[in-house]
């Protein structure tokens, strides 16, 4: 797989923080309780459709489809999450097609191949995300869907914070949080953190205005057919007070598109 060079290094480092990853990912409440459930209301019956995962990780989401009866081919740039969602195919087989791919280079699929495709908050790990959106498209039969989760940019650009109620505290609980501190909207940028403090290599991945990911929807012949900003349910919340800085300053958003046709 040839890829570009900031595509190559993005790939080292989810190689080497994969096995954490796959441990992390499983403790994630946000994507459990918050963005799991939005994601999966918006898809509503997709069972036998046949489905692209475009940067799968692990698979858990691409699992999460193929329960729900869909063909599901799921692809990630991460030679190692694709070594270990396939053990995981191995030991338990739905019949999901996992194959090392650069989801800005689907040369390997054909065009008009899949009815949806879906992106679980992976577009913001990728430099060339243009010409991925152009590519996952390309791959979609006319009036096919594409739905794409990224982290809110509104409410969660780079240094974006919680002031804390009493100065000097971290603030965990909904009440000890006073307001989100947000800038730096505009420009796009580069992100740098680790995943979790001990994380082996260090996560790059981009913080990108709304506009810019509408227009590349636009030039790729996706229509935005639809917006969410999940949130828990109130007796999710109820027991899981954290979780309800999701309604006072949103953490993702979903993109919900239709392939136009000419
Ligand atoms: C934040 S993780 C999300 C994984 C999975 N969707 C989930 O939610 O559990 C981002 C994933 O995108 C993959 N990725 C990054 N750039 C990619 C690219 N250009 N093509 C395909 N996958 C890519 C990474 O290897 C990583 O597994």
């Amino acid at each position: 797989m040839k890829l570009p060079e900031a595509h190559r290094a993005q790939q080292e480092s989810w190689d080497r923080i994969a096995d954490g990853w796959s441990e992390w990912v499983h403790h994630n409440d946000a994507r459990k309780w918050v963005l799991d459930p939005a994601h999966l209301a918006m898809l509503g019956d997709i069972s036998g459709k046949r489905v692209l995962d475009a940067g799968c990780g692990e698979g858990r989401f691409a699992r999460m489809m193929a329960d729900r009866g869909s063909l599901v081919t799921a692809i990630d740039l991460s030679s190692k999450m694709i070594e270990i969602a396939s053990g995981i195919e191995s030991a338990e087989p739905r019949g999901i097609d996992y194959r090392e791919m650069d989801m800005a280079d689907l040369s390997p699929l054909s065009d008009d191949s899949f009815d949806l495709a879906i992106a679980y908050v992976s577009l913001v790990d990728v430099p060339e995300y243009e010409r991925a959106i152009a590519e996952i498209a390309r791959v979609m039969r006319n009036g096919g869907r594409f739905t794409f989760s990224i982290v809110h940019p509104c409410f969660a650009p780079p240094g974006s914070t919680w002031e804390p109620r009493l100065a000097g505290r971290i603030p965990v609980r909904n009440k000890d949080k006073l307001f989100k501190k947000i800038d730096n909207y505009f420009p796009a940028s580069e992100v740098r953190f680790r995943m979790w403090p001990t994380a082996p290599a260090e996560t790059v991945n981009f913080h990108r205005p709304l506009c810019d990911y509408a227009h590349a929807c636009r030039d790729a012949g996706l229509l935005i057919r639809d917006i969410v900003e999940p949130t828990p349910s109130e007796e999710v919340a109820r027991e899981r007070d954290y979780l309800r800085e999701h309604f006072r300053a949103p953490f993702f958003i979903i993109f919900d598109c239709l392939k136009a046709g000419a």
